[in-house]
């Protein structure tokens, strides 16, 4: 087992809506699991559109109402993210080419993940965008993030164990 923590950046559009949630609930499953201590985790918006802003407040109510508190401002993605995390997880295919275009452009070698990889229900790849649509779209983004994010939990402890 490594001591140092495997770092996780979630990362979508706005870093309002998707990765705060994503972020936060793989935060609140690493407690319950008592690993918190093995991870460092983040997230981050490939756009600058709400730098500053708090979470989208439809994305904390949703979560409030299973027990995930969701905090933090919005930031934009940097070159220097790409250096410091071992694993940049985003939310669709959009995202995937904003990283992968500023991975090649420095050449870094953190993993670029889909979350969805990892959802054992999966229809599609992408975490769909829920902004412009009702609170349904809130409550169903939260119901694949989190099943999503249980099974990376799974994953990264497994390679922690064999590090
Ligand atoms: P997020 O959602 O990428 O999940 O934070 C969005 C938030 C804002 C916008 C788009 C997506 N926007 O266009 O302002």
């Amino acid at each position: 087992m490594t001591s140092e923590p495997t770092k996780v950046l979630f990362v979508c559009l706005g870093n309002i809506c998707r990765s705060p949630l994503a972020e936060s609930i793989f935060r609140h499953q690493a407690a319950a699991r008592g690993v918190a201590g093995e991870f460092e985790v983040d997230s981050a918006g490939t756009s600058g559109y709400h730098v500053g802003a708090p979470p989208d407040a439809r994305s904390v109510a949703t979560a409030l109402g299973r027990g995930v508190p969701v905090k933090g401002a919005s930031r934009q993605l940097r070159t220097k993210d790409l250096e410091r995390f071992d694993y940049i997880i985003v939310m669709d295919a959009e995202n995937f080419e904003s990283v992968e275009r500023m991975r090649r452009e420095i050449g870094s070698e953190v993993r670029v993940h889909r979350l969805r990889e990892w959802d054992p229900e999966r229809d599609e790849l992408d975490v769909p965008d829920p902004y412009y649509g009702g609170s349904d779209g809130f409550e169903r983004v939260h119901d694949l993030v989190e099943r999503s994010c249980e099974a990376l939990l799974d994953h990264l402890l497994s390679e922690r164990v064999r590090a």
